[in-house]
């Protein structure tokens, strides 16, 4: 958009001037509607407007149709007789920065690399391209969220179908990426921060990155406005951590990762979901051996079957476990797949500084304490099948509250709807749990034990602080959470 600024003579420009407005004033949208919706909030006809401002009607008539582009002045004579501070000033100053420099606009090319030995999906990525590439016709950004349980995929999904859709030329205004560390123990990025973050990757110069969370809001929407640009928001917390960060205008598509659920997101936008399960039998086997090598893996596929089965056709699993019998030259299939025989040591699978468990503790230390001690008594109950009546018994309970519990674990996918009133835990995760519970509620000698998330006096936690609390991983801890 503000490309064409520069460019265009003022008049000719039409809507594609627009510079979106901060979501505190009203639907968000152009320059012009924040304006209007401010005019008309006053009850102020464009005259009346007018003549306060003292300036032309008509070209008060212009710019609120978003037919011409607003100068600082005008902006400023807006904020004295509309909004009382420097909402407008901000965003025409912003526009003007951005008009001036006619090459401004950074494409970005953040997407991190995409896997080299990426394995299924086919159905997903069939849904993504309808979902966020059919939407021509539609004025309506299209957001699709990819969710489920710690370690499944969901960001390999995002990035590859991302590089997918770049190679088949589309978002060629660029590709952003952020991590909004949702699981992360230290707090998830502010939004205010990451705004600047994304504003200074199109090339907002650091000095012009406006103050105001709404107003950083309006300026990214004005930069996207007009433009084909991917907006990837990795390991989103909620809803709300997402809200500011949406474009406005379409051509621009978003795609979120998240353990959650996001309630509360299609309130906002038409999000579609996605939710990844474990790989099947057969692409789980592909996975490692693909990574471990045809010859390592055909020497015997059996155990290669056994060993995904024992990593719960789980890709960080199955990664890890892959990486582990690359390492070690004369590790096999066979060797670690009866490593693994106990359930224990599938936790303990760590390649680097990447931890199967640590995977698991982040979500587990969103816990609220009542959910965590269910969840944790949900590794111990015998059979399959998880289901209110059995929880309420062995949690001490109410059956409304067990339900209620249960459904906020399947909301955090630490376990799936199997039908109407049962869950299913994946492997791994039960045997994750049930570690937990013999650790905290049995009298075991302990070790290391995850401390649930303390209530924060902010949801997000900002830059500056995540710095200072080191890599953002996990950090082990050895008290107890009772
Ligand atoms: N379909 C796949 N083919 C090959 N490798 C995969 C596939 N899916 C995931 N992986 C690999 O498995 C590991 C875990 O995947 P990823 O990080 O995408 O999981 P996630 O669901 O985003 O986890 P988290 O909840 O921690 O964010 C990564 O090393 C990733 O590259
Ligand atoms: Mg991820």
């Amino acid at each position: 958009m503000v490309r064409e600024l520069a460019q265009d003579t003022a008049a000719t420009h039409s809507s594609r001037t627009g510079a979106g407005c901060p979501a505190g004033a009203g639907a968000a949208g152009t320059f012009g509607q924040l304006l209007r919706a401010h005019r008309q909030r006053r009850g102020l006809s464009l005259s009346q407007l007018a003549a306060r401002m003292h300036f032309n009607r008509g070209h008060l008539s212009r710019i609120e149709t978003d037919k011409r582009l607003p100068s600082v002045s005008f902006a400023k004579a807006c904020d004295r007789v509309l909004s009382g501070g420097r909402t407008f000033t901000t965003i025409a100053l912003a526009l003007e920065a951005a008009a001036r420099q006619q090459q401004g606009w950074v494409q970005p090319a953040q997407l991190p690399a995409a896997k080299r030995h990426f394995v299924g999906r086919r159905g997903h990525f069939d849904r993504l391209d309808r979902l966020l590439h059919g939407h021509e016709q539609s004025l309506a950004v299209p957001v699709a969220v990819i969710n489920g349980p710690p370690g499944v995929g969901k960001t390999a999904l995002a990035v590859q179908w991302a590089h997918q859709a770049v190679s088949d030329g589309r978002f060629a205004d660029g590709q952003l990426f952020v991590d909004l560390q949702g699981p992360e123990p230290g707090g998830a990025a502010a939004p205010y921060d990451v705004l600047a973050d994304l504003l200074r990757a199109v090339g907002v110069p650091a000095e012009r990155v406006p103050a105001d969370l709404d107003q950083r809001a309006a300026t990214f929407r004005s930069y996207l406005h007009g433009r084909e640009v991917l907006l990837v928001l990795d390991n989103a917390a909620d809803a709300q951590q997402i809200r500011p960060l949406l474009p406005g205008s379409a051509g621009c598509a978003v795609v979120v990762t998240s353990r959650s659920r996001l309630p509360g997101l299609m309130s906002l936008t038409d999000a579609v979901t996605l939710s990844l399960r474990e790989l099947c039998r057969p692409e789980a086997a592909l996975l490692i051996r693909s990574a471990i090598g045809g010859a390592r893996a055909d020497a015997d596929p059996a155990a290669v079957a056994v060993l995904a089965e024992r990593c719960g056709h789980l890709p960080l699993a199955l990664v890890l476990a892959a990486e582990r019998i690359v390492s070690h030259e004369h590790h096999s299939a066979d060797a670690l797949a009866t490593e693994l025989k106990q359930e224990h040591a599938r936790l303990e699978l760590a390649e680097g500084d990447v931890v199967l468990r640590d995977a698991f503790d982040a979500s587990y230390q969103a816990l609220d304490e009542q959910t965590a001690r269910v969840f944790r008594l949900l590794g111990l109950l015998p059979g399959r099948l998880i289901d209110a009546a059995a929880t309420a018994a062995s949690a001490g309970v109410s059956q409304d509250e067990a339900a209620r519990l249960l459904r906020s674990l399947a909301g955090a996918h630490l376990i799936r709807s199997q039908d109407e009133r049962h869950y299913l835990m994946h492997d791994l995760l039960r045997a994750y749990a049930a570690d937990l519970a013999r650790r905290l509620d049995g009298n075991s000698a302990g070790g290391r034990v995850p401390a649930r998330r303390a209530e924060r006096n902010s949801r997000f936690v900002p830059a500056r602080a995540r710095v200072a609390s080191g890599t953002g991983k996990p950090v082990p801890v050895n008290t107890g959470i009772r």
